[in-house]
């Protein structure tokens, strides 16, 4: 089977993504981008490694950008649509995707924290919406666990320019550029999944994953910092519940393209597009 894929988006994760689907061409074909950007020519070419799950017999590479495609050429011929783009580009493209019937793959999960869309990306069909496991781990163990689950904690620290975007309201700008102008760690957010959504759209996705997995967005408590000798973006978790207790630290090495996303981010794509193209091995 060779599953028929547009990437939605074409930054950082995007131009990964292609390069490590395009060395299983048995099992995986792009066919081609949705992007703002995508008549623009790419000065950037994919730079993932060889992974362990590559087809023996690979011998396509990257080197070019896939062709642009409209939404209608897009739906028409597409098995899967990935999105790793933007939470807008879930709000503004999501719901046609399903409703067409094609099925999609969504990074920016923070558009789900929305009960109104996440309803009719996850619950109408026909096409399936396939949430991706991004920059962590564990979501497999929270899924099992969810109904036995009492609290939840995310621990966020990020370089104090991976938080930063154009929409942040001046007093938190003030904060997370503080941290670099006194060179020590400033925790520059606490609060819920929504509330961080909200502020950080991009860089939070994490959070949105975690009430997700769990079934409930209430548990979850968040916070971020800010920390300029960070090397790693680290996200510390820890569930408590009637089930049982549980604890993972995640240091993830920045997408050299965007520090703001991890590199792991675009792996986890890949793995679960192979995944979804048949190939094992398959933990459930
Ligand atoms: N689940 C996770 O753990 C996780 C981790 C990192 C990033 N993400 C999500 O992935 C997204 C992409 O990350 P990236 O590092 O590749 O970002 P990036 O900025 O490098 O690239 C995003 C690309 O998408 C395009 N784009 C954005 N909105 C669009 C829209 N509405 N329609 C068409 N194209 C659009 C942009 O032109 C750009 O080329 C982030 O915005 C974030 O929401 C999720």
């Amino acid at each position: 089977m060779c599953l028929k894929v547009v990437l939605l988006g074409y930054g950082a994760i995007g131009k990964s993504l292609h390069g490590a689907l395009a060395r299983h061409p048995r099992r995986v074909h792009v066919l081609g981008v949705l992007d703002r950007t995508a008549g623009v020519p790419s000065a950037v070419s994919p730079t993932i490694k060889p992974g362990f799950l590559a087809d023996a017999d690979a011998d396509a590479d990257a080197d070019e950008r896939p062709p642009a495609l409209t939404l209608a050429e897009a739906l028409e011929s597409a098995d899967l649509i990935v999105e790793c783009a933007s939470p807008a580009a879930v709000r503004a493209l999501g719901p046609a995707i399903i409703a067409s019937g094609t099925d999609m793959l969504i990074a920016s999960l923070g558009a789900l924290v929305d009960d109104t869309l996440r309803a009719s990306v996850m619950e109408t069909g026909p096409g399936r919406a396939y949430l991706s496991t991004g920059a962590i781990g564990g979501l497999d163990l929270i899924r099992a666990s969810a109904g036995t689950i009492d609290s939840m904690e995310l621990h966020t620290r990020k370089l104090p320019g991976a938080l930063l975007h154009a929409g942040l309201p001046q007093d938190l700008r003030a904060k997370i550029t503080a941290a670099t102008t006194l060179g020590e760690p400033q925790t520059v957010f606490a609060g819920t999944v929504a509330h961080a959504v909200e502020l950080f759209p991009s860089n939070i996705n994490v959070a949105a994953a975690l009430g997700l997995a769990a079934g409930d967005f209430g548990f979850v408590k968040i916070s971020i910092t800010a920390d300029p000798t960070a090397t790693l973006t680290s996200h510390s978790i820890h569930v408590q519940g009637s089930g049982g207790t549980y604890r993972f630290g995640i240091e993830n090495a920045p997408d050299p393209q965007n520090p703001a996303t991890s590199a792991l981010t675009a792996r986890a794509m890949a793995s679960g597009i192979l995944r979804l193209a048949g190939a094992g091995p398959h933990f459930i």
